[in-house]
């Protein structure tokens, strides 16, 4: 058997806008740059946490990476192949999607057997006694009982409905997991143990995930390596504990200074760097550097020239003039 490619999932310079009507220009299109030429890769086995405030376009690369939106620009290579413009159905069964909202995704008409054993139905992957044995196997898996398959949605916990996501997206057994927000609708008592979850399984499975959060705090033990989002650019990608301690983007280092530290003294000597202001709009983003009208820093030739993301350390990632 030919070995395996290590890098599970790359995408050179994805670009994804949405062309919005507009009624403010008389009918004219916007453009919404959602994701803007944004690179990066994901090893085998290995975990991507992708950060960044709402609305900077995490959901949207996660969705044109697994094809329910058509790239603008840029390709998405998957063990290798580039599966850019492949038919969806064959990648699905390689590439799953896991939701923030575990209730708006789950149809609340089907018992949770259903939606778990649907993906099974839909690849022709088991039948009968088997599909039913296998459904079990998937609800264990998660943590849930086979006494609970023949339930609804509405009848199980926040953390619950995600385990329910989750084995659906096992069903097929796929090699990648793009997981939106999976913790962030949770109590933060449930959060740690849905990405324990998630933790084991990767080991157990040999799982390649592509994690996004809105939140620094979310990612750290889960990632290997962690990339930060700006305005639809990724503006920082480092190793994690390289990232935690050495960010080098001065938006990545206000992001930090928000995360709550556990020691005190720690915390007391931690200037916060508080973020002024309101993201622009991604329809008329700023020239330049995206993050110069927030940023301390900003100089004339930020508003002039687009920094480009550049490995400033060895492996360390970083857009931004002052580290030129
Ligand atoms: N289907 C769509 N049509 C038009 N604009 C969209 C659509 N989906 C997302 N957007 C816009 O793209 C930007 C990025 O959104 P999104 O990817 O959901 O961000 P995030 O997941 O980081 O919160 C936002 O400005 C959002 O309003
Ligand atoms: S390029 Fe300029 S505006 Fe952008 S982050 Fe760096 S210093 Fe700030
Ligand atoms: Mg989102």
């Amino acid at each position: 058997m030919a070995e395996k490619s290590e890098v599970m999932l790359e995408v050179k310079n994805l670009t994804k806008y949405f062309f919005a009507n507009s009624g403010l220009f008389g009918g004219s299109q916007a453009i919404v740059k959602a994701v803007d030429n944004v690179s990066f890769r994901i090893n085998r086995g290995e975990t991507l946490g992708l950060v960044g405030e709402s609305g900077c376009g995490k959901t949207t690369a996660g969705r044109t990476i697994i094809r329910l939106y058509e790239p603008t620009a840029g390709s998405i290579f998957f063990e290798g192949e580039d599966i850019t413009r492949k038919k969806m159905k064959p990648i699905r069964k390689r590439m799953q999607m896991i939701f923030q909202d575990p209730y708006a995704s789950l149809n609340p008409r089907m018992t949770v057997s259903d939606i778990v054993g649907e993906p099974l139905d839909i690849h022709g992957l088991a039948k009968g006694n088997e599909r039913r044995e296998r459904i079990f196997q998937l609800l264990s898996m998660v943590g849930l009982s086979r006494e609970q398959a023949n339930r609804y949605p509405h009848e199980f916990s926040g953390g619950q409905r995600q385990r329910i996501g989750i084995a659906r997206a096992l069903a097929v057994q796929p090699e990648l997991i793009i997981c939106d927000e999976p913790i962030s609708a949770l109590d933060v008592s449930i959060q740690a143990q849905i990405v324990n979850m998630l933790e084991d399984l990767q080991k157990e499975l040999g799982l390649t995930y592509l994690f996004i959060a809105h939140d620094l705090s979310m990612v750290k033990h889960i990632s290997d390596n962690v990339g930060v989002m700006y305005l639809g650019k990724l503006i920082e990608l480092a190793g994690r504990d390289e990232l935690y301690e050495r960010p080098l983007h001065p938006y990545t280092k206000a992001l930090l200074s928000a995360v709550p530290v556990a020691d005190p003294k720690v915390s007391r000597s931690k200037s916060r760097i508080i973020l002024e202001g309101d993201v622009p709009s991604p329809i008329n983003p700023p020239s330049g550097c995206r993050f110069r009208t927030r940023c301390a820093y900003a100089m004339p030739k930020c508003a002039e020239i687009e920094p480009e993301l550049k490995e400033v350390a060895p492996g360390h990632l970083c857009a931004c003039h002052l580290e030129e």
